[in-house]
């Protein structure tokens, strides 16, 4: 694929990147300020402009993504988010308000269809040894909140909500998990889904994998019921190679890839529209219980740099953060369960040891 953006403009000077910069709520701030610090010791030069949004900002000004900001945020060449949401007790910020309001609706409004999460199990995790990517589509299925409620708060309440799936979404999901498949030793794509119950939704799913699958003859193919490749991460995750799945089967397979690999603190992920404006977020949340404690894991915020770096054509840059990351977590991971907070090293301590690695 060709880069999107050259790093250096026709008269050879290198190019600027405008990079939008939402720290958001809870730890997110202190995990993205490492991940600038990473990006700015690999040498590449980003023009940040901050946002202020989250559930800070909405429970201080009643706001949460107001079409003027999301219109700079679509001019901007890519976006860095830290973590957004309440605190799950906060009664004023609603369960949903920021997730739907923000958080998705980046991802809508920017087409943002692949989501993409990397693994590599950290020495010592159960998963040892595995190093695979989740594809999860990210614009349809059960997120797009098609449904409602008759008779709400009565006993005779019904609420459906309904899986959107479209043979073109589900298609260029599929392609773009080939495509990755295409540049990796293993060259082998799963499909993970629950064909043998969600028989309208699945069944579109299986045939249009088969179909992708027919361009790609030299790919190894699977299948798997998601219940059953719930087992499969646990017992043997390094089978694993491309991971292609729906939008809620993915969020859920995600978080339990990440605890096998090592936990949630490590998890980085990039909302891809190629060829365009996409979003780059640690796959953890606000964690307010350990927020402004200084001990929070950035290495997943400094992970989704790297994949930030590599969508805007700053290959090199990206490759030597992750290898410095890499090295850094095979030097110091003796005890993985620590989750987003690795024992007594603080996150800054973390940011300038990536950082002096480069
Ligand atoms: C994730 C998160 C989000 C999701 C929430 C915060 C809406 O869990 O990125 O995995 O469900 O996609
Ligand atoms: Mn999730």
């Amino acid at each position: 694929m060709p880069a999107l953006h050259e790093t250096t403009s026709p008269n050879g000077a290198p190019r600027t990147h405008h990079v939008a910069v939402i720290g958001g709520d809870g730890i997110g701030p202190e995990v993205v300020a490492e991940a600038l610090k990473v990006v700015d010791a690999a040498g590449v030069v980003l023009s940040t402009t901050d946002y202020d949004l989250g559930a800070e900002r909405y429970r201080r000004t009643g706001e949460v993504l107001p079409d003027s900001v999301l219109e700079e945020l679509r001019g901007a060449d890519a976006i860095l988010l830290g973590a957004v949401g309440p605190r799950v007790d906060d009664p004023d910020v609603p369960s949903g308000v920021i997730e739907r309001g923000l958080l998705l609706r980046l991802r809508f409004e920017l087409d943002l269809y692949v989501n993409l999460r990397p693994f590599r199990a950290v020495r010592g995790s159960i998963a040892d040894g595995a190093e695979f990517l989740v594809l999860r589509e990210n614009t349809e299925g059960a997120y797009v909140g098609e449904g409602g409620f008759l008779h709400k708060g009565t006993p005779q309440e019904v609420a459906t909500q309904g899986s959107v799936n479209t043979r073109a979404g589900v298609e260029r999901l599929v392609r773009h998990g080939f495509e990755l498949a295409e540049g990796r030793a293993a060259r082998a794509v799963n499909l993970v889904h629950k064909t043998n119950v969600l028989t309208y939704s699945g069944d579109l799913w299986h045939r249009t994998f088969a179909d992708v699958a027919s361009e790609y003859p030299d790919i190894a193919t699977a299948y798997e019921h998601v219940d059953a490749a719930c087992i499969s991460m646990v017992e043997r995750a390094q089978r694993y190679d491309v991971i292609v799945t729906d939008n809620l089967f993915g969020d859920i397979l995600t978080d339990l890839a990440a605890a096998v690999c090592g936990g949630i603190g490590y998890a980085a992920s990039a909302n891809l529209h190629p060829g365009s404006t996409s979003l780059f977020e640690p796959v953890h949340g606000a964690a307010h219980d350990i927020a402004g404690k200084g001990i929070a894991n950035p290495i997943a915020a400094i992970t989704s740099a790297a994949l930030l770096l590599d969508h805007l054509g700053e290959r090199d840059a990206a490759a030597s953060i992750t290898k410095a990351v890499e090295d850094y977590v095979a030097a110091t991971s003796s005890d993985p369960s620590a989750g987003v907070s690795p024992g007594p090293v603080a996150t800054a301590a973390i940011g300038d040891a990536i950082a002096e690695r480069l």
